[in-house]
């Protein structure tokens, strides 16, 4: 019934712009159509809407998502706000989200607080799942898949781990960036950020590493693991920015690569503006690190209130920084140790600010539009295939499942489910040759 409203409408829209662009002999027209399977509401945008007629707006504030593009002159558009899916490229974009993709918009209600280190732990079909907030607040997320619909735990950690913002899953055990910095935490609890593991079975809490040479960090964002076992983590000023550290950041923002077994950490790049999500590709010869450097922390704590956070928060958006997504290649060889070379912007976020990023078994990439309402999927060299459209902002992302083909999206006020064929990889075996 929708879809063949939607039909009609969009009959419509390629005569008035037939009509509308008729001397604009190159506008791509019309630019949305509906397309794929019936199973969700998928929107395929002709050449990626290259040309559009002259009046489109967008609002440069980075919350206004794709959608929220104006395009008065093509009536097709309005398919886009609406759009579960939207598809760029339509014979892959088309595949990955398979015979019948499905999306669960606010599929678990959660605290209106950032919700990020979505982790998945077959042996348990448990997804872990960390709280950025409020202050003071020792408890994390605990989805028990075992049941339809999943149950929400909540637990606390052995000894308590104060606002753990990234992870990954690695040899069957947690890997937790940790960003909270408080010294007065409940029942006398003391904490600087670091990195720290868990035990998903009994939930004991081991701290690796928490501080550079006397240094505190700014607060770890993301994490993740290499084959060798080394840590390689984001550092960051977040922590300062949502109220759950107090302290201003001692050092650059960097990323950081720790080796557990002789606890040495070592700066692996300097040049981003705000690092932020790290994952490898699956052959772990290319490692790629968002860049979030349109966020700002500022002075005072009021960005937020009343909008889509539920207390102040420090973070100010400018438009013309960094939003990026970087391919870095990794080496390492007897003479010259283990080093980054051959940076490259290989993707600029189509809103937000690139987040969370996760590969999928295929390599393909998933990126959370960080402050603003989706994800995006790009290809290994990042050109964009199609993206999820939400309902609440994307920090992050995880599959899940036997077969994981089950997507969960987390961010603040809620957590999507997305159902489709794009896998992501067996987490106690990314690495493939
Ligand atoms: C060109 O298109 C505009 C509407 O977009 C219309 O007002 C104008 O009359 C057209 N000009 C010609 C020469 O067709
Ligand atoms: C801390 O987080 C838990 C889990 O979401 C929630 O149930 C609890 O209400 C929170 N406590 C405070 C004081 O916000
Ligand atoms: C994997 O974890 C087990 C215990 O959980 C440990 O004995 C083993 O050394 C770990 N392997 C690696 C490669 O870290
Ligand atoms: C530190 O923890 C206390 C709870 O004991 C909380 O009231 C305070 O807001 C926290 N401050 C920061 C910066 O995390
Ligand atoms: C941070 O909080 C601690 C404990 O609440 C306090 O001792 C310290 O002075 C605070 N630091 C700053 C920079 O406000
Ligand atoms: C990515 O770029 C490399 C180098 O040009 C190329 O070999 C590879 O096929 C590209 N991958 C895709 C998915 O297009």
């Amino acid at each position: 019934m929708a879809l063949f409203t939607l039909g009609l409408l969009l009959l419509g829209a390629s005569n008035a712009s037939a009509a509308v662009t008729g001397n604009k002999t190159n506008t791509v027209s019309p630019v949305a159509q509906n397309c794929g399977p019936e199973s969700a509401n998928i929107v395929c945008i002709q050449k990626y809407g290259s040309v559009l007629p002259p009046s489109f707006y967008r609002d440069a504030d980075p919350t206004v998502g794709y959608s929220g593009t104006e395009v008065p002159d093509d009536p097709s558009w309005k398919l886009v706000s609406t759009a579960d899916f939207v598809v760029f490229d339509q014979n892959r974009g088309l595949e990955l989200l398979g015979k019948t993709p499905k999306i669960q918009h606010k599929y678990l209600e959660v605290l209106n607080v950032i919700h990020e280190a979505p982790i998945y732990v077959p042996s348990l079909n448990k997804l872990f799942v960390t709280q950025d907030g409020p202050p003071g607040n020792l408890t994390n997320l605990m989805i028990d898949l075992n049941t339809d619909p999943p149950t929400i735990n909540t637990f606390v950690t052995n000894p308590p781990v104060y606002q753990p913002t990234g992870g990954i899953l690695h040899n069957n055990t947690i890997y937790w960036a940790i960003q909270g910095n408080n010294v007065s935490l409940p029942g006398g609890v003391q904490q600087r950020p670091g990195v720290v593991r868990v035990n998903p079975s009994t939930l004991e809490a081991e701290w690796l590493v928490n501080n550079y040479y006397g240094f505190f960090y700014g607060g770890l964002n993301d994490l993740t693991v290499d084959r060798f076992g080394d840590v390689w983590f984001t550092d960051s000023d977040y922590a300062l920015g949502l109220g759950v550290s107090n302290m201003s950041n001692q050092n650059q923002l960097a990323t950081y690569r720790f080796t557990p077994s002789t606890g040495e950490t070592v700066v692996v790049e300097d040049t981003l503006a705000h690092p932020n999500g790290i994952t490898f590709s699956r052959d772990g010869k290319t490692l790629y690190i968002t860049d979030s450097g349109l966020e700002t922390v500022g002075p005072d704590a009021s960005k937020g209130a009343g909008n889509f956070y539920d207390y102040p928060i420090r973070i100010y958006f400018t438009s013309t920084n960094k939003r990026n997504v970087y391919a870095f290649d990794v080496n390492r060889t007897p003479s010259n140790g283990v080093y980054l070379s051959n940076k490259r912007s290989i993707f600029q976020s189509l809103e937000g600010s690139p987040d969370g990023i996760k590969v999928a078994a295929n390599g393909y990439i998933v990126i959370g539009a960080g402050l603003s309402n989706g994800a995006d999927i790009v290809d290994e060299n990042g050109s964009v295939l199609a993206r999820i459209q939400t309902n609440h902002p994307v920090e992050n992302i995880c599959w899940t499942g036997p077969e994981l083909k089950t997507l969960y999206l987390v961010g603040i006020g809620g957590i999507t489910r997305v159902d489709w064929d794009l896998a992501g990889p067996d987490p106690n075996n990314y690495f493939v040759d």
